[in-house]
């Protein structure tokens, strides 16, 4: 496995790979790995020739207020993730790489972009999309690989590719969770004790939903309604959102007609956790 921090070397080792004939899968992260990355490694590991994974904790998605400098790391356990997965290459860039100071180009996203967490982190998809793409030129993957689990990421990295003719094909990967029921996070390092207990009212409050809609319900505000009553009850948590949306465009629906995603932002204590699932109706 190659472990290589410098945009240029990477080019050079992918340009030769693909002289060769060989099929390149890409994973992008932000380290602090996981077995929700990990599942993404491994399918990525079947499906191609070489695998890369990028650890870089891109500070164009964090706003000013955000967690940036706190964003747990340990390349050491990452490095041994990628090692035991077979991994081609690990890139690490330094933000200087990645953001020379004269850098002024962003890629922009409309729409998509607004609802959900685009209200409370109004320039986190805008930065989500610049490193991508940035990333997506320099490892000139076959395939990337996107978790269900930031389901607005992957609706939005999907209509980038689609809207700027982007030649890679974007894998989505279902969410991997504790036993407990909690989306596996890198965030979820801040809990303490009690607060890992009480974040499991985002998944509680999900799987409430589900029932409602397997016995019939297809009202999405008496969905939310019932969501809401659930977590106001659990006294660490504060809701930023819970919302009803059609999986395609985002936006809210009223009724529970088509494909939709349920999705919600939650503050346990100080740690802003999102979770989501889809529904076919
Ligand atoms: P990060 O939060 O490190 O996540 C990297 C990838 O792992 C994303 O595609 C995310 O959806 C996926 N992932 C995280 N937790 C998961 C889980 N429990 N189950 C399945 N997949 C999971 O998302 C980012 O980094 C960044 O925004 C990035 C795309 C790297 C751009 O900086």
């Amino acid at each position: 496995m190659q472990n290589i921090n410098i945009v240029k070397d990477v080019k050079e080792i992918v340009k030769a790979w693909r002289k060769e004939g060989k099929t390149i899968g890409f994973v992008p992260t932000m380290g602090y790995l996981h077995s929700g990355h990990e599942s993404l490694i491994k399918k990525a590991r079947a499906e191609n020739d070489k695998v890369v994974v990028s650890i870089f904790v891109n500070p164009t998605q964090f706003g000013p207020t955000e967690d940036l400098s706190t964003y747990p790391r340990d390349m050491e356990s990452d490095t041994a993730m990628c090692n035991n997965n077979n991994v081609d290459l690990i890139f690490y860039p330094e933000p200087n790489q990645m953001y020379p100071e004269d850098f002024f180009t962003y890629v922009n996203i409309d729409v998509l972009g607004e609802n959900l967490c685009g209200v409370s982190r109004p320039t986190h998809f805008r930065g989500v999309c610049t490193v991508v793409l940035k990333l997506f030129n320099i490892v000139m993957p076959d395939k990337a690989y996107f978790g269900k689990k930031d389901a607005q990421q992957l609706a939005i990295i999907k209509k980038m590719v689609e809207d700027l003719n982007i030649n890679v094909e974007i894998i989505p990967c279902e969410t991997v969770r504790e036993e407990d029921g909690l989306a596996k996070s890198s965030r979820n390092s801040y809990l303490d004790k009690d607060e890992r207990q009480a974040a499991l009212v985002l998944s509680k409050s999900l799987a409430m939903a589900k029932e409602m809609i397997q016995k019939g319900e297809k009202n999405a505000k008496a969905i939310i309604d019932k969501m809401t009553d659930m977590i106001n009850l659990e006294p660490k948590a504060t809701i930023d959102y819970i919302k009803i949306v059609d999986e395609k465009n985002l936006k809210d629906v009223s009724s529970l007609d088509k494909k939709v995603i349920i999705a919600l932002a939650v503050k346990i204590g100080k740690t802003r956790l999102i979770d989501n699932i889809s529904e076919v109706n």
